[in-house]
């Protein structure tokens, strides 16, 4: 774990938030390739789970939201975490996560006293006043933007059941310890779907989208048999659920949630109406009775998907002798598609030649790094380091001779070279 954080401090991938201050305990803040990465996953997300679906619906709802939403939703009196003090030196721990006997901060037995349940939202104010009546939350989860938007997509679009809406955005937990990296931090960003189904359905959907996780996970990297169900029993569960399966990876943390998978039942449709009065149910179009949908909600966050995809493809290997560390990403999730390099940098005509051939493959790919520092072992290294699929090459032979508008393509996780006419570059390189 320690190589990779370090490999994403010194690369530019992500940071701890507010460093220059000395930093903010759960914050991250992503750096030029580690942008790129997140943007590449929630793309990725975005693609398998709405675009190439035909009954799934995208929604960006605001992160405030109306204090009456989290009464509701139960999240203002159950959304807690059982917190400790140590008497002796006023340490605060997550009980559920500790051993009780003796104090981890100070070594002291026994100073713990009675837990207290500690609400995990962040408490803010809308507007100048600030009384009860002007109480917001950072939201805790997604997915309230979504259920409270059930009414206003199908009396807009009216579209046929089961269907889904899905949501990408930040979410806000004052966690007790952050810890684990990015793994547990207070500002997170999640990938959420409510799947609104009969509730004579629900089972064969859940099952479904058991499935579609798991092809989720082929499609980041992760070996499969890296990724383990977790069934949640009884009171282990959230408060709205009514069955939950915890995804797990093993990380070098140890085998810890990936992912959440959980029948919400109607509990939050039917609060909506308890609380705002407003009928959620969904007229069949068949002229069938009328109801109120159940729910079904793959929920992934975004954080613990990066640390598994940088586990996951962060290999090390041996290259002539010389010890090699290298990211072995999915080419459509790297940050930087292909590195093109002139052989030499001091040479005017394969500069000039190279220039030309980042310019026509920056065009197409958009990710396209100019790298002319160092030997080219060197850049190779540099550019196997962050993941890059494919480094191109302009060398003497480029430019006269039988391979006369060829350049070398090398191949990041085999490290073989071969020469590819220039033009037929874009049709060769798939991403
Ligand atoms: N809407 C359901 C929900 O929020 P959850 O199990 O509390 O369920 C869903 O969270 C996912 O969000 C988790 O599986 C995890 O991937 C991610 N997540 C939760 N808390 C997190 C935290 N403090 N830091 C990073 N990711 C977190």
């Amino acid at each position: 774990m320690e190589d990779i954080v370090s490999l994403c401090k010194r690369r530019g991938f992500i940071f701890p938030g507010s460093d220059v201050y000395g930093g903010l305990s759960g914050t991250w803040d992503y750096g030029p390739l580690g942008v790129s990465l997140k943007r590449n996953i929630m793309q990725l997300w975005w693609k398998m789970f709405v675009e190439e679906r035909d009954n799934m619906f995208g929604i960006d709802a605001a992160i405030l939201m109306n204090q009456k939403v989290w009464q509701a939703s139960g999240h203002v009196d159950t959304f807690t975490d059982p917190l400790v003090e140590c008497s002796n030196c006023n340490a605060r721990f997550r009980a559920d996560k500790i051993d009780l006997a003796r104090c981890d901060n100070c070594g002291q037995k026994d100073t713990f006293g009675e837990a207290r349940q500690f609400n995990m939202m962040f408490k803010t104010h809308v507007g100048p006043v600030q009384d009860d009546s002007s109480i917001s939350y950072l939201r805790p989860e997604t997915a309230q933007g979504i259920f409270t938007n059930f009414k206003n997509v199908v009396d807009t679009i009216y579209p046929d059941m089961p269907f889904g809406l899905a949501q990408q955005g930040k979410a806000f937990r004052n966690e007790i310890s952050p810890r684990d990296f990015i793994f547990r931090s207070r500002e997170f960003e999640q990938m959420e779907i409510e799947y609104f189904v009969h509730p004579d359905n629900w089972q064969a959907e859940f099952e479904k989208w058991i499935t579609a996780i798991y092809a989720w996970c082929v499609a980041l990297g992760l070996p499969t048999d890296s990724v383990h169900e977790l069934e949640v029993e009884g009171l282990d569960r959230a408060h709205y659920s009514q069955r939950t399966i915890d995804f797990e990876f093993d990380y070098p943390i140890g085998r810890e949630e990936l992912l959440g998978l959980a029948y919400r039942t109607d509990f939050d449709l039917g609060n909506i109406e308890r609380v705002s009065g407003k009928a959620m149910q969904y007229r069949p179009k068949d002229g069938g009775e009328p109801f109120t949908p159940h729910v079904i909600e793959p929920s992934f966050g975004l954080e613990r998907a990066i640390m598994a995809v940088l586990c996951a493809a962060f290999t090390i290997d041996e290259v002539n002798g010389e010890k090699r560390e290298y990211l072995k990403l999915p080419a459509v999730l790297a940050p930087v598609k292909i590195a093109v390099s002139p052989l030499l940098k001091n040479k005017p005509e394969l500069i000039t030649k190279a220039r030309e051939v980042y310019g026509l493959l920056k065009k197409e790919y958009g990710n396209v790094m100019w790298d002319d520092n160092g030997n080219i072992g060197k850049r190779y290294r540099r550019q196997d380091e962050i993941g890059t699929p494919y480094c191109v090459v302009i060398d003497f032979e480029t430019l006269e001779g039988e391979a006369l508008d060829t350049v070398t393509v090398r191949d990041r996780d085999t490290t073989e070279q071969t020469r590819v006419k220039i033009s037929d570059l874009i049709g060769q390189l798939k991403f």
